[in-house]
């Protein structure tokens, strides 16, 4: 039987290939990435993209598609982590008319709407166990069975899928089977944290601003506090806090003080808990003092280094508005800085420069090439977070 198709409805559309990807980053892990894809294309064998959330599994899978001489063919995407077991399936391989209560008519699935085209299968990772075995035989024979059809049906189509839970961990726990692994991680396109590639992140505040078509605009100095920031949400989270930015300051130039107060603002809208640092004490209160007494010149000096450390991550570097933060003369900083042997940024910094995409002292940190080929090449934030087990930085 052939397969057959429908017409895409407006969802189907929207996260197909209407919508042209675009890869943005100058980072050494992000032009291997373009690189890889350019590669692999128009190869037919299944890819797989790992990486946390947010750090763009739907673009590279988009692109690939669109890069690809399957690109004027369908791109279908589907969500696997949204849907039980025979839900899933249906939307998957179809369903005949009356193959189960309430199918009051056939329908199309993902697999056959995606001939010739890409088959886009997101959080695969959490793909309930009985349809993995279902999925395992059709990637292996590359036919499919409408629930409650007959004949098996031939389809041509190329699948990407993308996860961002530890299959060797899903697998180890026997939630995933390791046979279907094999199978989808033909090629494998490991997306790094924003956290990573920090000096991709003047190019995709750019980015974001020029597509959505914002007049706002940040100075060098901002931008660099924006890439000292950890973004646990990763690009997401950068595209989401740029447009926020954009809803307060409307044709505005966004310097440090501002960026300062959308950062607070920030980290206020997210209530993160605050991070478990062994010499921070509890607010003040009676029975703070344990039977063995504390060492409190080490406990508020270890005090005095966290706070100084997160203020500076979150200036960028600018001794200036660290000081700001802090409550301090930027003199007595400067003198506790020396003390504690921390670097920091010339002060007399200048935040009143406009930050342009060609601002090479941004982008391309010194010692590091644009498009460098080596991986080891990471810019770091000129000043390193806190130490604990958060990466937090904003107060
Ligand atoms: N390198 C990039 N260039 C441009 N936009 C990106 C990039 N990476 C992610 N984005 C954007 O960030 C958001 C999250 O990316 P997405 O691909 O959905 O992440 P994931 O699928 O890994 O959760 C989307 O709006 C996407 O367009
Ligand atoms: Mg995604």
């Amino acid at each position: 039987m052939r397969p057959q198709t429908r017409r895409l409805t407006p969802a189907d559309r929207a996260i197909g290939e209407l919508q042209l990807a675009a890869l943005v980053g100058d980072s050494p892990a992000i032009a291997a990435i373009r690189e890889e894809i350019e590669t692999v294309a128009d190869a037919r064998a299944s890819v797989l993209i790992t990486g946390p959330s947010g750090s763009g599994k739907d673009v590279v899978a988009r692109l690939l598609h669109q890069k690809s001489r399957r690109a004027t063919r369908p791109f279908v995407a589907l969500n696997c982590a949204a849907l039980p077991a025979d839900l899933l399936e249906s939307e998957l391989f179809g369903h005949e008319l009356g193959a189960f209560t309430g199918a009051v008519k056939a329908r199309v699935g993902r697999f056959e709407l995606a001939h010739g085209g890409t088959l886009f299968l997101d959080e695969v990772g959490d793909m309930a166990a009985a349809m993995q075995a279902k999925l395992l035989r059709t990637l292996e024979t590359g036919v499919i069975e409408r629930v409650g059809g007959m004949l098996p049906i031939t389809v041509d189509v190329r699948v990407v899928a993308a996860t961002s839970v530890d299959l060797a961990g899903a697998i180890a726990a026997g939630r995933f089977r390791a046979d279907l692994l094999y199978r989808l991680d033909v090629i494998h396109i490991a997306m790094p944290s924003l956290a990573e590639r920090a000096e991709d992140v003047p190019l995709l505040v750019q980015h974001f601003l020029d597509t959505a078509g914002h007049r706002v605009r940040f100075t060098s100095a901002a931008m660099e506090t924006l890439a000292a920031q950890a973004w646990p949400g990763n690009v997401r989270e950068l595209r989401n806090f740029v447009e926020r930015a954009c809803v307060h300051h409307d044709g505005d130039i966004i310097g440090c003080d501002a960026l300062a107060a959308l950062l607070r603002r920030r980290s206020a809208l997210q209530q993160r808990p605050a991070p478990a640092r062994a010499s921070a004490p509890a607010p003040v209160a009676a029975g703070l003092l344990g039977p063995d007494g504390v060492d409190l010149k080490r406990l508020l000096a270890d005090l005095e280094e966290a706070y100084i450390r997160e203020a500076l991550a979150m200036a960028g570097g600018t001794i200036a508005q660290s000081a700001r933060l802090l409550g301090l003369q930027r003199t007595t900083l400067i003198e506790k800085m020396r003390r504690l042997q921390i670097d920091g940024r010339d002060d007399g910094r200048d935040d009143a420069a406009v930050y342009r995409p060609d601002d090479a002292a941004i982008n391309r940190p010194a010692g590091s090439t644009s498009r460098s080929a080596d991986p080891a090449v990471r810019p770091r934030p000129a000043i390193a977070p806190p130490p604990g087990p958060s990466r937090r930085t904003a107060g």
